[in-house]
């Protein structure tokens, strides 16, 4: 039966080599025994396991496939064959720098005519990888953030004082809507010293929209072959180069702004580094095109995921009314009756981040990363990999494996995230930032500023959600909840001092 299969499956990857889509690379070429590793049921001849699957919400459709096909299975679509793995011990293998690095494929490769060879999407072996990383890093040290902070509070208070304008008139407020333009004025202005008057607009800012319509394109991509996209999606490629075309446009205006002011260092922003700052040793220099596509890639991958992971955090907050007093205690605790924390105050809301984390562990607002083999290895024991290939990781149901997080998995609970119960499990099973080399670099930039956000909000309002709606993600390379609205009350200035639960 084996050897029927693996005849098959080398007849398949000759068919493949020939079809296959420049810079994509199939399962069947890397994976010699890859008839061991399970796909759904009703495979259909050239097209695949298409049957049932969503074009929109490709991610949610793996994690049902996922969970009846076990840690590790594959899906097919058209020429695509792809590997997934979620359990936790085969993750934890792929997080072995020595044995797998990043690959550079589907949803992130489909980046690439729009950030280039930034940060993001630069392949591994691109000089202006390292280059990019070793003059940027120091923009993220505890120096900086501290330096980044009083900005983060002024876009704070614009939105509360936006908040407060709904809450007056009864309205409820759009949450993803509303964290949107939170988290792109906040890396705008503390980046890049631009400020895209987001509150000043009751609709997105176009940089926003074409954002969205550029990664929901790359997301399809990975599903729609290139030749039938103009029947099934016509249109769709002009507009996503009209999309391209603003946001390079947006961000030749703001770098152009700050080459005119004079990049004098005395920002001491993302900005000033790209254009000022020489490598430490060997004193090279961003070139202009790479200053561009770092930008881009900055106001993208700077606000997208942080936006989601507010809007998920205050959604379980809503839900959960014992978690958000518990919460609303803590900061006023921490915080006591200082209307806006100083910078080492807000890493002291260890519960606040705790919700946060367990927001990120249900829902990873980036909800997948690729990992490809640094040479012919065995995954598991079981799946020898040829060097090159790949596999992606769903961090959504790692993050969601019984074998580690229990039965109760599926629940919210944020003291699951209590330093005893972290040191308890293995590592590399919370992976919200990725992992190794290109880990997120800006993490703890998108912590202080998310932990900071819910911590103002939570001591200036109760949230409630209407009683009838559910959760539903939307998925456009990341993760966002759909239409969430929120009714806010404003708290007493008692009730926001009152340290204790009940007091
Ligand atoms: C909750 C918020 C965030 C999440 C969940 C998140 C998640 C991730 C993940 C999973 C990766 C690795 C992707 C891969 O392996 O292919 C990544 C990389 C990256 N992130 Fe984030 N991110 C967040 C916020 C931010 C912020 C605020 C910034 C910038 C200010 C940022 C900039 C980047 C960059 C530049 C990379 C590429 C790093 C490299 O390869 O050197 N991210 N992020």
């Amino acid at each position: 039966m084996a050897r029927t299969q693996s005849r098959e499956t080398q007849a398949e990857a000759g068919a493949e080599r020939a079809t296959v889509i420049k810079g994509f690379r199939s399962a069947r070429l890397g994976w010699p025994e890859l008839h061991r590793i399970p796909h759904p049921p009703r495979r259909i001849p050239l097209l695949g396991d298409i049957a049932g699957a969503s074009v929109r919400s490709p991610v949610q459709d793996s994690m049902r496939i996922g969970r009846e096909l076990g840690p590790i299975f594959r899906r097919k679509a058209f020429e695509k064959e792809i590997v997934f793995v979620w359990g936790a011990d085969l993750a934890a293998e792929l997080a072995d720098e020595s044995r797998f690095a990043k690959h550079v494929g589907l949803g992130v490769a489909n980046l690439r005519p729009l950030a280039g060879d930034g940060l993001f999407t630069a392949y591994n072996h691109e000089p202006n990888w390292q280059l990019a990383h070793d003059i940027l890093a120091p923009g993220f040290s505890r120096a900086a953030m501290e330096g980044y902070h009083p900005l983060m509070l002024d876009v704070a208070r614009q939105l509360a004082a936006h908040w407060d304008e709904r809450s007056r008139a009864g309205d409820d407020v759009d949450v993803p809507g509303d964290m949107t333009k939170l988290t792109l004025e906040t890396i705008a202005r503390t980046g890049f010293g631009h400020d895209f008057g987001s509150f000043e607009r009751s609709r997105p800012h176009p940089f926003v929209t074409a954002m969205v319509g550029a990664l929901s394109y790359a997301q399809r991509r990975n599903t729609v072959p290139p030749l039938l996209g103009p029947l099934l999606q016509p249109g769709a490629a002009k507009r996503n180069a009209a999309d391209r075309a603003y946001l390079d446009g947006t961000v030749d205006k703001v770098v152009e702004a700050r080459r005119k002011a004079g990049a004098t260092g005395a920002h001491g922003d993302l900005l000033d580094r790209m254009l000022e700052t020489a490598h430490p040793t060997t004193g090279e220099r961003l070139s202009a095109e790479n200053i561009r596509r770092q930008v881009v890639t900055f106001l993208v991958a700077g606000h997208e995921t942080t936006s989601g992971a507010l809007s998920f955090a205050l959604h379980y907050l809503s839900r959960n009314p014992g978690v958000m007093a518990r919460a609303q205690a803590e900061v006023a605790e921490v915080w006591g009756d200082v209307e806006e924390p100083a910078y080492e105050q807000v890493a002291r809301l260890r519960y606040v981040r705790r919700v946060l984390d367990e927001s990120l562990r249900l829902w990873p607002t980036a909800p997948a990363f690729a990992r490809e083999a640094l040479h012919d290895t065995t995954l598991g024991g079981v799946h020898p990999m040829n060097k090159g290939a790949w596999a992606l990781v769903l961090i959504m149901l790692l993050h969601r494996d019984p074998s580690v997080w229990g039965e109760d998995a599926e629940v919210f609970d944020p003291d699951r995230f209590e330093p005893k119960a972290v040191r308890g499990r293995p590592p590399h099973v919370f992976k919200p930032f990725g992992t190794g080399a290109r880990a997120c670099i800006g993490r703890q930039f998108a912590l202080h500023e998310a932990t900071l956000v819910l911590g103002l909000l939570l001591r200036r309002y109760d949230f409630s959600a209407d009683p009838d709606y559910r959760l539903r993600v939307a998925e456009r390379l990341t993760l966002m909840p759909s239409g969430l609205r929120l009714h806010l009350t404003r708290r007493s200035p008692a009730a926001r001092t009152a340290a204790a639960v009940g007091a």
